[in-house]
This record gives structure tokens, C-alpha cells and sequence, in this order.
């Protein structure tokens, strides 16, 4: 009767003591070797490190050696000794290989010279393998915990918002629409449009773009209440900030003015930095190595230092200064435009040298239902603004007057109709409260120093790609 031994993952191994025997299974990264020993680097994902395999160069082992390539899947028992070579303290010194999985280098995608992003996003589904991919997926997977974490030790209730809705909470349109009907033979109301009675759910629907008017019902209710799920947008913008399938996190909060809600992000944001700084170092360690060596030091940076908090009417003053100091900008700064990435960077990485808290912005740049200031031009809103990013988030103190909230539906000639059970929070108990939105994958960009939004997510959706 053979012992079965349980198999230990890479990271554990390596943190054992040399003298036992183990069986570990993985992916190989590399093979080398001369004519005695053959040396396997292999990795199961459980760390960016790998685990080295030594094998004895004999008559049996050598029938096997030539299958046993990049990429391919093997198990390996052997006995943990403590490794002669550089770089690791054990090392496996292997009595029996089983090969699960053949790897034809003329084949492996992962193979190719060819390691840039541009062409690692041609195989995402592969991507995964990758040192980079593997360092960033787990990063991903750790800032998720981080996040809930963070609000379950704050009592906040984790509440489920619909992604599909009827409302759009931006009123940007940007909407990606669910329907049943046929669409070769759309059914047609009298005035000959779309007749959406005979729709699946009975009227037009979309995927949301934001949890938050549903997550303002929670709070009104709960107190504090936090969403965490995928949001959607079809804005056209081919950026290496933007995707149309993202992941938000919106806290919201009742009794929260504009500056309990500045302290909330601060915190928040400073927080899961120095999670994933305490808890994820090789992998940050692994990526500032490899790509920025400049990482680690921004996100201390951030970690220890407070954020600016200026007003919009401030910021376009900067702005405009830096023109008349001679900075070119592409887009024309003006009083009452949106800011461009361009500027918002400018504040950030070249003005104040740290994240900023614009807040004050002018009402009609802003959705709907922000708080609306006694000047009547500007509204309690506030974005964050990180280095190297642009806007992490964006939020603002909510409009919490029946009345006022109310008159700017009417006056952006929206439909009071779909939005009476919204109103109600205002009409039954009307509490001051705000919150924000994080944006998980702008998130990620900052902790990994990765430059594309598109490779901090396994399966990323931009315009005129949805592969997998
Ligand atoms: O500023 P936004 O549009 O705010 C809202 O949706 C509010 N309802 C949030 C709230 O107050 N509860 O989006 C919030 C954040 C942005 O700051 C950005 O980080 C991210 O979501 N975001 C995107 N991330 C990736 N791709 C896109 N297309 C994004 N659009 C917004
Ligand atoms: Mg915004």
C-alpha cells in the first residue's frame, strides 16, 4: 500500500523547514540544466515565486524530461532540501514526476519573444500565467478582501444594488439597454416607437451605471451601507482609464456632510494602500522591480501624506495661472467645464505633488442629485484626484431638501415618474447624508503601477471587444 501525501502549494513549501517529503503541482516556468541535473522552475499561482525542482539525469528520467516543457502541468513528490543555489532556501529534490498536461512550445501562446501588454491582451485568456498577470489577479483578489474588511470592521452593511435597472442614476446616456424583444421585428406603441409593454420586464431597462440611488435607500434605512459590484457604461472612450465593464465600490452613508465624507475616502483609499503594502509585498515588490522602481515609494507617499482639499473655483484659477505661466494645455480651461485628465493631473502631479479633494464643482457638470450649494451655481460634490490616474473617485453630499431635489429633476427634464420611490427617501424621514464611488480597476492601476486599465482586469470590455 502506497502513503498518499497531500499536496502543498508553492508559497507554504516555501516557508517550510528542509527534511520532508512533499508532492507539489504546478505549471513550469523554465527548465535548464547540464548532463547530470536537470533544474525545473515551477509555479502554481499561490506566489510570484516559484519553487525549484532538482532532477537526477537518468535513464528513466531522461525518457521523461523532453515532455516536460514551459507551460506544461506537472506533480512532483520528492524531498524538501535546503537549496545549495542562490535565490531560495528549499528546493525539491524530486524521486517521481507525473505529467498531467503536455505544453507544445510550438504552440504555447506564452512562448512567443513577444511579452509586451499589447500582445499578452491578444491572449488574455492566458495572461493569467504570466508573472505580471499572476501578481496583479492577486492583488485584485486581495484588495476585494481589503475592501470588505475594511467596511465590516466600520459596521457598514454590505448591500446588493440590481444591475439591471431602469434609472439612470449619471443621466449621462450612457446605457447599455437589456431587452427581449426581437430585433428584427421590434413590436410598436401608436406613435411608432419601441413598445417596451411587451418587453421582458414590462418597460425599458438597462445595466446600471452606478448602485447609488439604490444604495441611498439602504442607507436611509441602515445608516451606513456599502455596494461592491460590477457597473456599466457605454461611453465611447478608448482611454487607458476607461473600460465599459467596471467595478465600484459605493459607500453611503447617513448623517455624512461633504467633509465626513472627504475624512470617509481619505481613510478609506489610505487604508487599502497600506493593506496591500503590509500584506501583498511580493507581488508590489515583484512589480516595482520589474516596471516602476519609483511604486513602492508612491504608495508610501500616499499612505503618509494629507490630501489636498481645494474648491473647483480654486482649481481653475491654478489652471489658468499655468497658462499664463506658459503650460500648454490641450483642452481650454474655463469656469464651468468639466476638467480634462490633463488638468486634474496637472493639479496633482505638478502643482501639489499629492491626491487632491476638488470639491464645489458647478452644478450643471454634476448629476442630479447632489447638494446644492446657497450660491446657487455649484453643488457639494467632491472627486479625488490621484497621481498618475486622474479621478479615483466621485461623490458628493445628496440633495436631502424635497423641494430642491424635486425642482432639478423638472429643470433637467427628467422623469419624476420613474423616480418616485428615489423621492420618497426625501418625503418620509429626509435625512443629510453622502457617499462616493471608487472605481476598483483605477484602484488597481494606482497599487500596481500598471499603465492600461485594461490589464488590471482578467477580461476586460472596450469598445468593439468582448472576447471570452
Ligand atoms: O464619478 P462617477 O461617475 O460617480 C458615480 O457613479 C456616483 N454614482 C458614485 C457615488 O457617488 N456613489 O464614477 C465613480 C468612479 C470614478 O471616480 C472612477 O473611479 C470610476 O468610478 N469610473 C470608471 N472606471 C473605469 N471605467 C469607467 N468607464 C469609469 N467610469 C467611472
Ligand atoms: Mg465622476
Amino acid at each position: 500500500m502506497t502513503t498518499e501525501i497531500r499536496r502543498t502549494k508553492v508559497k507554504d513549501l516555501l516557508a517550510m523547514q528542509a527534511g520532508c517529503e512533499v508532492l507539489v503541482k504546478g505549471w513550469v516556468r523554465t527548465k535548464r540544466g547540464n548532463r547530470e541535473i536537470a533544474f525545473i522552475a515551477l509555479n502554481d499561482g499561490s506566489t510570484i515565486k516559484n519553487i525549484q525542482i532538482v532532477v537526477d539525469k537518468n535513464a528513466e528520467t531522461e525518457a521523461i524530461l523532453p515532455r516536460i516543457t514551459t507551460g506544461a502541468c506537472i506533480g512532483v513528490t520528492g524531498e524538501l532540501v535546503e537549496s545549495l543555489g542562490s535565490g531560495q532556501a528549499v528546493e525539491i529534490h524530486a524521486k517521481n514526476i507525473e505529467i498531467f498536461g503536455e505544453c507544445d512550445p510550438m504552440r504555447y501562446p506564452l512562448q512567443k519573444k513577444d511579452t509586451s501588454f499589447e500582445y499578452l491582451r491578444t491572449v488574455a485568456h492566458m495572461r493569467p500565467r504570466t508573472n505580471t498577470f499572476g501578481a496583479v489577479l492577486r492583488l485584485r483578489s486581495q484588495m476585494a478582501y481589503a475592501i470588505h474588511d475594511y467596511f465590516h470592521k466600520k459596521g457598514f452593511v454590505y448591500l446588493h444594488t440590481p444591475l439591471i435597472t431602469a434609472s439612470d442614476c449619471e443621466g449621462a446616456g450612457q446605457m447599455f439597454q437589456v431587452t427581449t424583444l426581437d430585433l428584427n421585428n421590434v413590436p410598436k406603441n401608436k406613435k411608432g416607437e419601441p413598445d417596451y409593454s411587451k418587453d421582458f420586464f414590462g418597460k425599458q431597462t438597462s445595466l446600471t451605471v452606478s448602485g447609488q440611488l439604490e444604495g441611498e435607500l439602504g442607507a436611509t434605512a441602515l445608516g451606513e451601507i456599502y455596494t461592491f459590484g460590477p457597473t456599466f457604461r457605454a461611453e465611447n472612450s478608448n482611454t487607458p482609464r476607461h473600460l465599459a465593464e467596471f467595478w465600484m465600490i459605493e459607500p453611503e452613508m447617513a448623517f455624512y456632510d461633504i467633509k465626513d465624507n472627504m475624512d470617509l475616502a481619505e481613510d478609506f483609499i489610505k487604508s487599502l494602500v497600506r493593506y496591500a503594502l503590509d500584506n501583498c509585498r511580493d507581488d508590489i515588490q515583484f512589480l516595482n522591480d520589474r516596471y516602476d522602481n519609483t511604486l513602492i515609494e508612491r504608495l508610501e507617499g500616499v499612505v503618509n501624506t494629507e490630501f489636498v482639499r481645494l474648491k473647483y473655483t480654486d482649481g481653475i484659477e491654478i489652471l489658468k495661472e499655468a497658462i499664463a505661466n506658459g503650460h500648454k494645455f490641450e483642452y481650454p480651461v474655463d469656469w464651468g467645464t468639466d476638467l480634462q485628465s490633463e488638468h486634474e493631473r496637472y493639479l496633482v502631479e505638478e502643482h501639489f505633488g499629492k491626491p487632491v479633494i476638488l470639491t464645489d464643482y458647478p452644478k450643471d457638470i454634476k448629476a442630479f442629485y447632489m447638494k446644492q450649494n446657497d450660491d446657487g451655481k455649484t453643488v457639494r460634490a467632491m472627486d479625488v484626484l490621484f497621481p498618475k490616474i486622474g479621478e479615483i473617485i466621485g461623490g458628493s453630499e445628496r440633495e436631502a431638501d424635497l423641494g430642491k431635489l424635486e425642482a432639478r429633476v423638472d429643470e433637467l427634464k427628467m422623469s419624476r415618474r420613474g423616480l418616485e420611490w428615489y423621492i420618497d427617501t426625501r418625503r418620509f424621514g429626509s435625512c443629510p447624508h453622502s457617499g462616493f464611488g471608487l472605481g476598483f480597476e483605477r484602484l488597481l492601476l494606482f497599487i500596481t503601477g500598471m499603465q492600461n486599465i485594461r490589464d488590471v482586469i482578467p477580461f476586460p470590455r472596450t469598445p468593439k471587444n468582448a472576447e471570452y
